[in-house]
């Protein structure tokens, strides 16, 4: 992968916070791994998504209310980015930008951190669209999408024991697989709307689960396991 560009990771909540309560293993081996590569001379943007607690708010508001709108569990989700985003960047309070990126409105002008943070923004999509925006933006070399989800299958895994999984796939063939629509906390690969958008700007997406060897060899352009969407 070409190093001289910044690599957006986007970081899946679930790796974060996997069943409402931090894990603290993880978060130190990625601590250690990150400032490894870091020393190599790499550059990373890291979006932060909210895992359980997204989820276990999203649950609650809706089991309480009854009847509560895709914009307000979607806040729900926000939140718990923010929280998520605001503990990674405070691991990485001596290399990374002081500001979390909040507001994608607001650029950084000339970045000097080889690590920016970033959560959770507007509602109608996932910290997937998010990535894809810095992608966009700070002109990143891949977007590296990490959580507990390894593989895109041609059906879901957990409803079909013959689920095969895809090394490699364009944008059309992934939009068939997944719902088009958005769904407050809804957890497929990558999100709808960061597929439209992808599939927009030509960008070629990773999805490769959570082993950090694994993240390694694909920085590093060994084989790797996970799928590669592109156009
Ligand atoms: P996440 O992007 O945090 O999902 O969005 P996640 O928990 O990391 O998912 P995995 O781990 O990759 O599967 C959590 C929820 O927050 C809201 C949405 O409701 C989303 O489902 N959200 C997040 C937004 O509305 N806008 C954003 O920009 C980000």
């Amino acid at each position: 992968m070409d190093k001289s560009r910044p690599i957006v990771i986007s970081l899946g909540g679930s790796l974060v916070v996997p069943n409402g309560g931090i894990d603290t293993a993880y978060i130190s081996q990625l601590n250690n791994f990150i400032r490894k590569k870091i020393d190599e001379g790499w550059r990373f943007f890291v979006v932060v998504g909210g895992g359980a607690t997204a989820r276990h708010y999203i649950k609650a508001a809706k089991k309480i209310t009854g009847e509560i709108s895709d914009w307000d569990l979607d806040f729900l989700g926000i939140h718990a980015t923010h929280l998520n985003a605001h503990f990674i960047r405070t691991i990485f309070k001596d290399i990374a930008h002081p500001r979390v990126i909040l507001n994608y409105e607001k650029k950084i002008e000339s970045l000097k951190e080889p690590l920016v943070i970033a959560a959770g923004w507007k509602p109608g999509c996932s910290t997937d669209y998010d990535a894809m925006l810095l992608v966009r933006d700070y002109k990143a070399s891949a977007l590296i999408n990490m959580s507990n989800i390894e593989w895109v299958y041609n059906k879901d895994p957990k409803k079909h024991n013959n689920a095969i999984f895809i090394k490699k796939i364009n944008w059309q063939g992934y939009e068939k697989l997944i719902d088009k629509k958005w769904s407050p906390g809804v957890n497929v690969p990558f999100d709808p709307v960061a597929t439209k958008m992808a599939k927009k700007l030509n960008c070629t997406v990773y999805i490769i689960g959570k082993n950090l060897e694994n993240l390694n060899s694909l920085l590093e352009g060994r084989d790797f396991k996970g799928t590669v969407i592109s156009s």
